[in-house]
């Protein structure tokens, strides 16, 4: 039991790889349109049209989801920790690595910063 906790701890830990991984995909009006929907399809329910942390689901969940327009809040976020953020979850956010290919996951890194104003960065300054 306890070993397993520790393996589940080591293994839900952010490597050093993808926190300081740059994204693979170069930001364009199409990578954008398509995680536009994705986010429509998607993160809206929690997260609001908007970003704003307001959709219809908000007020049910445990914790608020996040204001994704707050530029201090996202700027502090390396695009590698976005990134592992929308492929493993938080709960109650859920994981989208089944649900969502690599490419649209990055897509979506790329739609956070202009829906946040932040510019993409492989410095954390969470950790
Ligand atoms: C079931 C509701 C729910 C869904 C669906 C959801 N989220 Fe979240 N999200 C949350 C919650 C709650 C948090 C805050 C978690 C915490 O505080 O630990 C969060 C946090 C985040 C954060 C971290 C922001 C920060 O400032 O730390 C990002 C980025 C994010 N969500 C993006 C997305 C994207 C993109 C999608 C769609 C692919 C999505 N979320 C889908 C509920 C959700």
């Amino acid at each position: 039991m306890a070993m397993s906790t520790v393996l589940f701890a080591l293994a839900d830990e952010i490597s050093h790889e993808i926190l300081v991984k740059k994204n693979p995909i170069p930001v364009s009006s199409d990578v954008l349109g398509k995680a536009k929907v994705n986010f429509e399809d998607n993160c809206t329910p929690c997260h609001g049209t908007e970003g704003k942390g307001d959709g219809p689901l908000a007020e049910s969940l445990k914790k608020r989801p996040k204001d994704l327009t707050n530029t201090k809040e996202l700027g502090g976020l390396a695009d590698g920790e976005i990134f592992w953020l929308l492929s493993r979850g938080r709960d109650p956010m859920p994981a989208f690595d089944q649900k969502l290919t690599d490419n649209e996951r990055w897509g979506l890194v790329h739609l956070v910063r202009s829906m946040s104003n932040t510019k993409s960065t492989t410095t954390s300054h969470h950790q």
